[in-house]
């Protein structure tokens, strides 16, 4: 790759909320102005009936809302009495948070390398990681894919451990018809702004199917409060709150419809691409996608990804250091090479615009410019 003239012909943000946002409008502000004239602004009938919509969307009996999905995971992870002396099994390549909960709450996180096709935890790694102190394993499904959750759970049931779903990334995704977050013990949401449903601000959800554990995350998440000022354990704040539950809901009618076209822009980068030296994202025929990012393999990614940028070209590097190599877990003594998946997806992976309101002239954009820069 050589330094190339710079030419902007069009600007495509990574993504672009405010498209978003002109779209619902009308029904957005609606829902917010509700809350504030009921003025019932923690817990109350729009929380209530979020996490009921959003267990049912995710085929599990329970729902309940929290302040992030950070929280989500620390609150599951609590609810199974994880911590000290626990060791938590997770992916190596992932948002921080999947690692960075089980240290907070005093478990030790144990990596497993990702199936480089799909950047998921490579189920054949996963037995070998297991010892007498393994609790659970935490199983994360990146980018709007569900990894291998009928390995993963045989694995789990066959070695007595919990199953943790991050599927902050995934609402809505599935694996052979079974939605993100009703196969583990619980599963975990995120509404962080840039996933396929978000908030404006931070949010959670944990889902399970288990009544007793679900209770367990609502008392946690709430002081270990029952009834009011009398806490038999101790807990912590992590609410959702009802203007963020009330937009949610007015988003969760747009979903599907969201992701389908996410499907549809990313079938239109992968037939762009097609013959070309760009890895395309691998979309395993057993799993429904919901194309939270759309990621592509290249050589010599920091200088595409700055060429992208002289072109108007938004892009994100997802994730530059896997997290056996991040330096707070130095602790646990790993090095360069122990990972080579995680550690060769951290070097060459992209992350192109993928949002649902792209137009189809802003894709070939993108996918011409790629490809010319590849070019040259
Ligand atoms: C895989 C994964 N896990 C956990 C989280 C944490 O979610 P939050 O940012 O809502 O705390 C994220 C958010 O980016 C994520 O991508």
């Amino acid at each position: 790759m050589c330094a190339m003239p710079t030419r902007a012909a069009m600007t495509v943000p990574l993504l672009d909320l405010k498209a978003q946002y002109a779209d619902i409008r009308t029904d957005i502000d609606n829902a917010i102005r509700s809350v504030m004239e009921s003025t019932r602004f923690i817990g109350g009938p729009e929380v209530v009936a979020l996490e009921e919509e959003i267990a049912r969307y995710s085929q599990c009996a329970h729902g309940i809302g929290c302040a992030s999905g950070t929280d989500a995971l620390i609150l599951a992870l609590r609810a199974l009495n994880i911590g000290p002396g626990d060791e938590v099994i997770t992916s190596a390549y992932s948002f921080f948070a999947s690692a960075g909960t089980i240290a907070n709450v005093g478990g030790t996180p144990v990596f497993v390398d990702i199936d480089p096709r799909t950047y998921n935890l490579d189920p054949h790694r996963l037995e070998a990681a297991i010892t007498p102190r393994t609790k659970a394993v935490v199983a994360v499904h990146l980018y709007g894919q569900c990894c291998d959750l009928t390995a993963v759970k045989a694995i789990c049931d066959k070695k007595k451990l919990f199953l943790i779903e991050d599927a902050a990334q995934a609402i809505g995704a599935e694996w052979e018809g079974k939605r993100a977050g009703s196969v583990g013990e619980f599963g975990c949401f995120s509404f962080f702004p840039s996933k396929n449903l978000g908030a404006a601000g931070d949010g959670g959800m944990i889902v399970t199917n288990d009544a007793e554990l679900g209770d367990k995350a609502r008392l946690l998440r709430e002081h270990g409060s029952r009834p009011k000022y009398y806490h038999a354990i101790v807990g912590t704040n992590s609410r959702l709150d009802a203007l963020q539950a009330a937009l949610l809901r007015v988003k969760l009618r747009h979903l599907d419809r969201w992701s389908e076209a996410r499907a549809r822009n990313a079938a239109l980068y992968d037939s762009l691409f097609e013959g070309s030296r760009v890895g395309r994202p691998y979309h395993d025929p057993r799993t429904r996608h919901i194309y939270n990012q759309y990621v592509i393999r290249i050589p010599n990614r920091d200088a595409m990804r700055q060429a992208l940028t002289e072109r108007g070209v938004g892009t994100e590097v997802y994730y530059p250091v896997p997290l056996h190599l991040q330096k707070c877990f130095s602790m646990l003594g790993h090095q360069v090479g122990d990972m080579p998946h995680s550690e060769a997806a951290a070097l060459e992976t992209l992350a192109l615009p993928i949002y649902p309101e792209l137009t189809e002239e802003q894709i070939r954009y993108v996918a011409a410019n790629v490809l010319e820069i590849l070019e040259h």
